[in-house]
């Protein structure tokens, strides 16, 4: 919708240690040369480097955020960050319901949505993530999978402050393959209309985000879809030179 500011996340996973950083000088230099960008930019480290991409971005139009959270402030979970412990590092937003972590970690709809009200009780905005396998559209469930994973993900009061809905095809992710134009249409409709039903005016400007093989040869296609209000970027975000290639999608 038009007067959405759109967002560019990149979201490194498990990948970048300290000198990966050098990665953020270059981008916050490719942002400030050049035509500037009608986007949000934000990057998503593993949380061993949040607070040192905090202090290296200072000053710059980047942003920094976490790619998981448990749902408690705090306890006897060894290997777990609160989201409380996150905001502590400076990050502003949190992914929660990474298909990765779905399928990698068992995560289910009620998991992500306390996750992503965590992500609110701390402050940050979540970014919460659905999308259908291969299978699932092959099926034609696609829409359905998708439906059931908002409402049961999303926590009962959202806003376009604290929630970013992000829509990443689990075959997509990685694979070099995207879905048609249209078909991120339709599902993006799918998204809107559902956010709208439930949550009324507050669901009218929350963003969408597509990810999923997300690079600069296709990024100008996918972000001009109805809906897609910016990308969750995962391989080419680790490249500056990728990700703004991606983020030019947004100047002009
Ligand atoms: P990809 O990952 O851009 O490497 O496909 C996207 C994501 O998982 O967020």
């Amino acid at each position: 919708m038009a007067g959405i500011r759109a967002l560019v996340a990149g979201n490194w996973k498990m990948y970048g240690v300290s000198d990966s950083l050098a990665m953020l000088d270059e981008l916050a230099s490719g942002l400030a040369s050049g035509p500037t960008a009608a986007c949000d930019v934000m990057l998503c480290p593993p949380s061993t480097l949040v607070a040192a991409a905090v202090a290296r971005t200072k000053d710059t139009q980047v942003s920094v955020g976490g790619q998981d959270c448990h749902a408690d402030v705090s306890g006897a979970h060894t290997g777990d960050i609160s989201a409380e412990m996150l905001a502590d590092a400076g990050a502003i937003a949190i992914i929660v319901g990474h298909s990765e972590r779905r399928a990698e970690h068992g995560e289910t709809d009620p998991q992500v949505r306390a996750k992503a009200e965590a992500a609110h009780r701390a402050g940050l905005t979540a970014i919460v993530c659905v999308g259908e396998t291969e299978a699932e559209r092959r099926a034609g469930q696609a829409v359905k999978v998708v439906s059931d994973q908002l409402d049961g993900s999303l926590p009962d009061a959202i806003n376009a402050g604290n929630t970013v809905v992000a829509y990443e095809p689990v075959w997509a992710i990685g694979s070099g393959l995207t879905p048609t134009p249209e078909d991120v249409a339709e599902i993006h409709t799918v998204i809107r209309d559902n956010l709208i039903a439930r949550y009324g005016d507050s669901g009218v400007d929350v963003r969408l985000l597509y990810g999923g093989s997300v690079k600069p040869a296709n990024a100008v296609e996918l972000m001009a879809v109805a809906n897609v209000n910016g990308a969750l970027v995962g391989g080419a975000s680790l490249k500056a030179e990728d990700f703004l290639g991606i983020i030019a999608a947004f100047r002009s």
